[in-house]
């Protein structure tokens, strides 16, 4: 029998975990536990530093709790917090902020603000990847991976995402099992459907399916049917990943039927978004990043240049144009830009020039920049941005990162070439996870 233990919860920490101690001060991770939870567990694993243990029962639950509302939560992947009341999952994240760059950077003084809330608590995802898996001739199982592995946890429905996408993933799950329609096996490396992606506006009620495939595969006879699944759905296109391993996207999209294309907004700017170019999750959310920009940009006053560096499709970009005589987009990736070139024009901000390329290298061109907007993926920036920084000093940083870790490591590097944090302002980009999207200003 496996030991079992009564711990008092005493914090929320990443991965969805939460930290307890036992007697000699030895810590247990336990997942779906809540900060102020009394709970029996049982122990799983032993390591050098620290336990972990599953809840077997909870003793006296956490003022902070409440009753999951999905059925799948528990066994899904796909969110971990949804056993904590939405009212304290923000002050939750704002201590997790403080303690990864308190322990990852040694920065204690930080000025962290109250975590901006979403909106949306649920029902907020603009975009979603379901993986799937055939289990007959005629059906498949499509939803999420359980959580540190590649099973799937078959669902019908999720309520993370814009409601208009639950028709059109049921309607198109049936499509492709009763189709008998080819579905990748990992194990194998064959078969072709790998991945069903839909991403849309609920402003705009646009959606797009995206099928992720092994290779050449789809008809247009079968995106015809698919069009069908939803009175939003705009266009299907197939994105062909041939490759091994974890990236969802490849690097080739054909657009089968309708358009690659769909429209969001934010404020009151228009957004156009292609199939598998990054655009922020929670629009709710972008929406408050453009205002906190917004309000950063007021207190700066107009500028002459300002570089946002990882620009995607231009939404930093297209928001600070009236601040600065002169803005510089830098993404990477030619869809995002071709994108970007779209926004410019359809916004009307022709002092925006796009620049197709790798950031850290094209900043060095670019001269005297008076604000530097960073939005990098969750790597965080790269040593090319700190020496940039060190060399060419621009007074001002926005840094929005989503990955506490290595915007701590980043912002030690910062603050070691001369920069000092103004403030830091979470947001609550992905309510019922324990993810959280930040905003770093910083000054010389
Ligand atoms: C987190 S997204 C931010 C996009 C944009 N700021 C937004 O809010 O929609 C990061 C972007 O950085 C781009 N990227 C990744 N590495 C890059 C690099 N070395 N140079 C320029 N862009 C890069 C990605 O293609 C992606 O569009």
């Amino acid at each position: 029998m496996s030991e079992t233990y009564i711990v008092h919860i005493e914090k929320m920490i990443n991965e969805g975990l939460s930290l307890g101690k036992l007697g000699q001060g030895i810590k247990v991770m336990v997942p779906y536990a809540v900060k102020g939870d009394e709970v029996e567990i049982r122990v799983v694993k032993k390591k050098k530093d620290y336990w972990i243990g599953t809840i077997k029962r909870v003793i006296t639950p956490s003022p902070m709790r409440t009753n999951p509302k999905c059925p799948y939560f528990g066994k899904c992947g796909g969110c971990q917090w949804q056993m904590i009341d939405y009212t304290y999952q923000p002050k939750l994240k704002k201590e997790l902020v403080i303690d990864a760059l308190s322990h990852l950077a040694g920065l204690k003084e930080v000025d962290v603000l109250d975590t901006i809330p979403s909106p949306r608590p649920f029902n907020y995802r603009n975009k979603v990847h379901f993986p799937l898996k055939r289990v007959s001739s005629s059906s498949v199982i499509m939803g999420f991976y359980k959580q540190d592995t590649h099973y799937i946890i078959d669902v019908n429905e999720c309520p993370l995402h814009l409601p208009q996408f639950n028709e059109v993933f049921k309607k198109a799950k049936r499509y492709i099992g009763e189709r008998g329609l080819s579905v990748y096996d990992e194990t194998k490396h064959s078969g072709f459907i790998r991945n069903f992606t839909l991403r849309g506006s609920e402003r705009t009620q646009e959606t797009l399916i995206v099928i992720v495939s092994n290779g050449e595969y789809l008809r247009k006879s079968t995106a015809i049917d698919l069009m069908k699944m939803g009175n939003s759905v705009l266009g299907v296109v197939e994105n062909i990943n041939p490759k091994r391993g974890n990236a969802i996207f490849g690097r080739e999209n054909r657009t089968l039927v309708g358009t690659s294309l769909y429209h969001e907004r934010v404020r009151n700017y228009t957004f156009i978004i292609s199939a598998t170019s990054f655009f922020q999750v929670n629009t709710w959310i972008a929406e408050k990043m453009v205002d906190v920009l917004d309000g950063v940009m007021q207190e700066i006053g107009e500028v002459d240049v300002i570089a946002d560096a990882y620009s995607g499709v231009g939404l930093f970009a297209v928001a600070s144009a009236k601040y600065a005589r002169k803005v510089y987009a830098l993404e990477i990736s030619a869809e995002s830009s071709s994108c970007a070139y779209k926004n410019i024009a359809v916004n009307n901000k022709p002092n925006v020039e796009i620049i197709n390329g790798d950031a850290e290298g094209l900043l060095q061109t670019l001269g005297k920049v008076d604000v530097l907007i960073l939005d990098p993926p969750r790597r965080g920036v790269g040593d090319g941005i700190v020496e940039f920084l060190a060399n060419s000093k621009p007074p001002h940083i926005l840094y929005f990162s989503c990955n506490p870790a290595t915007l701590a490591r980043d912002l030690k590097k910062m603050v070691e070439v001369g920069y000092k944090i103004e403030f830091l302002q979470p947001f609550d980009m992905f309510p019922q996870t324990y993810h959280v999207e930040n905003l770093v200003y910083l000054k010389r």
